[in-house]
């Protein structure tokens, strides 16, 4: 059966998924968050974007909103970055007392993230009058609520590519009947998209800081599975010679969409960027494979990395030596991740 886009992107309440993905890869996040914490040390910037946010697992959010002004959160999926939010704000310090990153900014500031605040409680730094603990053993506050700060914004990355895409597909298919003309029609529909553009709702030249980590990643996947999943639906799975059959036909399809979608990323996120702003990129370049006991690089990935050099420069000097290629467990098995920080240009282009 068909399934609309908008409801295969959307995922219901995710506070165990979130839990359980958090702590299995506690180790890796925390190193990513590390890396791009470093990166804002360096460059102390006023304005923060977070491209893909998600639950915030690999973002230093409390590092943000000690430091900075404005944080934008932007993500796809609805509902995903207050999740987050939730579960970022308040911490146990080391002597088991809770400890609320809001309610320690107190005043104004403090008001500015959550209209609940209240005033301190206990000495500077703990948690303010209205603080109530969330039972069931998370770590957050019952009676949070979200101010002005940060912006979330339920945006596509990819201007507007991945979800037009996405939303087009099922009209697209509705008279495929193989799966080669499945995959064609695939193609036709990429190129149609392509005149279409949504920017984020994020002012042009505004960010001193932009991350976009691991979130290229996913452009080798959707919005291709998901126009594969509803072509099979239709035409029913292909069979092991079929799919040898199609397996150029598909790649190339997978290719497409992942190569618009790194350069419309790479274009927003040139757009937002301050003159002097950079981007903090992380992506999975190469991939372990456990059925061959192999590592492979990831073909289109390392096109994206050569998109983004194409128009913005390297800043391995805001980057701590070592940290260009970290090993990263992820649902779908081990990666070596590659992050590299951007710059735009300065003068003009040869
Ligand atoms: C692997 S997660 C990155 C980790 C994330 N920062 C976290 O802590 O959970 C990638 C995130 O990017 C989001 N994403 C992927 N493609 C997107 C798009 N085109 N527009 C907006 N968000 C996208 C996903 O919904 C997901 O939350």
């Amino acid at each position: 059966m068909a399934t609309e886009w908008d409801d295969y992107i959307a995922v219901p309440d995710a506070t165990s998924a979130f839990r359980a993905c958090r702590t299995a890869h506690a180790a890796g996040f925390a190193k990513l968050r590390e890396t791009i914490e470093h990166v804002a040390r360096l460059t102390a910037p006023k304005t923060v974007a977070c491209l893909g946010a998600g639950h915030l697992n690999d973002i230093p959010y409390g590092h943000f909103v000690e430091k900075s002004e404005t944080i934008h959160l932007v993500d796809w999926v609805p509902g995903i970055v207050d999740q987050g939010l939730v579960m970022s704000s308040v911490e146990r310090d080391d002597k088991g007392r809770s400890r609320c990153i809001y309610c320690a900014l107190s005043g104004e500031r403090a008001k500015k993230y959550c209209r609940a605040y209240a005033g301190s409680r206990d000495a500077p730094g703990g948690v303010c009058r209205n603080f109530r603990p969330v039972e069931g053993g998370i770590e957050a506050c019952e009676a949070f609520e979200r101010g002005e700060q940060p912006i979330v914004e339920v945006g596509d990355v990819t201007a507007g590519f991945a979800t037009a895409f996405g939303r087009a597909a099922n009209a697209e298919l509705d008279t495929v009947r193989t799966w080669r003309q499945a995959l064609r029609r695939g193609n036709t529909l990429s190129n149609k998209i392509k005149r279409h553009r949504t920017a984020l709702g994020i002012a042009d030249s505004s960010v001193d800081l932009v991350t976009s980590s691991m979130v290229v990643s996913q452009f080798v996947h959707e919005p291709y599975d998901y126009y594969s999943q509803q072509a099979a639906a239709r035409l029913g799975t292909p069979t092991p010679r079929e799919e040898r059959a199609l397996k150029s036909a598909a790649g190339s399809l997978r290719s497409v969409l992942a190569r618009e979608q790194v350069a419309r990323h790479r274009d927003e996120i040139e757009r937002i960027l301050t003159p002097g702003g950079v981007c903090f990129l992380a992506f999975e370049l190469y991939h372990y494979d456990d059925g061959i006991a192999q590592w492979f690089l990831v073909q289109e990935m390392l096109e994206a990395l050569g998109a983004f050099a194409a128009t913005l420069t390297f800043r391995f000097d805001l980057l701590p030596q070592g940290d260009t290629m970290r090993e990263f467990e992820t649902p779908m098995g081990k990666s070596l991740v590659h992050c590299v920080v951007l710059q735009r240009r300065a003068g003009p282009q040869t």
